[in-house]
């Protein structure tokens, strides 16, 4: 056989024109699987944003209370040592001593004079109370003499927590 020129050219167009029209096809097939990636996709960012959302500091410091450590807490209480002492029978300084306050009423060491917003609250200091005033304690105690912003970090808290639970003869038991 012998193919003229025109024959070739013809036949080339002819073969273009079926590839084109092939990958179109397949890619009319292919076309469904992309859509199933990206819903996957999505999906997966959802369940990293879920993951974020539960990685995220935990407001409540309470939870943590069984992971925490007083030895860390301890060297947190630096913020605290220019204001309170914390040996059994210490001198009050800006605020009271606070050896057994885990537990003890509010506001009731002796000797201390409380400003009228602790002394009005009139509870304990659960963890649940030492916690949120800790946090903020212009928030737990409106008009507090305690001038101090607060400890944001819910870990941080929780470590003061268990030291303070420290400084007793029979410390409280954990919540
Ligand atoms: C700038 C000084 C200052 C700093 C810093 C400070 N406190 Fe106080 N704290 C006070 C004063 C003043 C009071 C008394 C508050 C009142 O009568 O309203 C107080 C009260 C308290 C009480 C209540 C005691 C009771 O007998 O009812 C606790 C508990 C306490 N502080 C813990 C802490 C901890 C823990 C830190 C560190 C994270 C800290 N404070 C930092 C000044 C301070």
């Amino acid at each position: 056989m012998h193919f003229s020129f025109l024959e070739k050219f013809g036949a080339s167009i002819l073969i273009v024109m079926w590839l084109v029209w092939g990958s179109h096809t397949i890619g009319n097939f292919v076309s469904p699987e992309p859509a199933k990636a990206n819903a996957i996709k999505i999906a997966g960012v959802a369940t990293t944003t879920t993951a974020k959302v539960e990685k995220k500091e935990p407001q409540d410091a309470l939870v943590l209370l069984a992971k925490a450590d007083p030895k860390k807490g301890k060297k947190t209480f630096g913020k605290c040592k220019a204001c309170h002492t914390t040996d059994k029978g210490g001198k009050h300084r800006v605020g009271p001593n606070l050896w057994n306050v885990v537990g003890n009423k509010m506001a009731t060491g002796s000797g201390y004079s409380y400003s009228n917003a602790l002394k009005g609250k009139g509870g304990e200091w659960t963890y649940k109370n030492l916690d949120a005033f800790l946090k903020s304690p212009r928030r737990f105690a409106k008009g507090t003499k305690m001038t101090f912003a607060g400890v944001r970090k819910a870990t941080e808290r929780a470590d003061l927590l268990v030291f303070l639970r420290t400084l007793s003869d029979s410390p409280k038991p954990l919540p």
